[in-house]
C-alpha cells in the first residue's frame, strides 16, 4: 500500500543531503529501497548520503561488483543490477538470500532492468535531471509499507 510520495524539483547536493537525513531516520532494518533513474542521476550518491548518517564512510558504486556490504549504525546491502542479465543470474549470485536478510537495509540501483525481480518494496525513489539546471536533480520518494 502506498503511504506517501514526495517530489523535490531541481535540488542540488546540499538539499539532497537534508532529504537523505530525513529519510535515514525513517528507514528500518529489513527495508528494501529501489533507486530508479538514468546513468549519473545520483542513485549511488544518495546511498552515500544516507550511509553518512549510519556512520558509514567508504561507500562506492556497486556498478562493477554488483553487491557492496557495509556495517554501521545499520547494516547496509547495496546492489546494482546494471550488469545483471536475468533473474536466474540473481538466484545464482545469492541475491535472494541477501534480500530476505531482515538485519540489513537493502538499496537496489537499476531494479527496472530485471522486471519482477523484487517481490516487496518499501521505498521507490526516482531520480532525473532537472531540465532548467542540468547540474541539479528531480527526485520522487514513494513509500510503501
Ligand atoms: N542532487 C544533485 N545535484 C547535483 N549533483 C548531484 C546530485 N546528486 C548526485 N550528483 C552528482 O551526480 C554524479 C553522478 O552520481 P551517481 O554516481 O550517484 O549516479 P548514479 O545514478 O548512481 O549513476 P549510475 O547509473 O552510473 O550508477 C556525481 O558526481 C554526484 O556527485
Ligand atoms: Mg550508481
Amino acid at each position: 500500500m502506498k503511504i506517501f510520495d514526495k517530489t523535490f524539483n531541481c535540488i542540488g547536493k546540499s538539499e539532497l543531503k537534508k532529504i537523505a537525513k530525513e529519510l535515514s531516520v525513517k528507514i528500518k532494518e529489513g527495508d528494501i529501497i529501489e533507486l530508479i533513474g538514468e546513468l549519473g542521476t545520483g542513485k549511488t550518491y544518495f546511498v552515500k548520503c544516507i550511509c553518512e548518517y549510519y556512520k558509514i564512510k567508504n561507500v562506492s558504486s556497486p556498478s562493477f561488483n554488483i553487491f557492496n556490504q557495509y556495517n554501521g549504525k545499520l547494516n547496509v546491502f547495496h546492489f546494482d543490477f546494471y550488469r545483471i542479465k536475468s533473474k536466474n543470474e540473481l538466484f545464482n549470485i545469492g541475491f535472494y538470500e541477501n534480500l530476505s536478510d531482515n538485519d540489513a537495509v537493502k538499496f537496489i540501483e537499476w531494479p527496472n532492468l530485471i522486471p519482477d525481480a523484487i517481490p516487496i518494496v518499501n521505498y521507490r525513489i526516482y531520480f532525473d535531471y532537472c531540465k532548467e539546471h542540468k547540474l541539479k536533480r528531480n527526485i520522487i520518494i514513494v513509500c510503501f509499507k
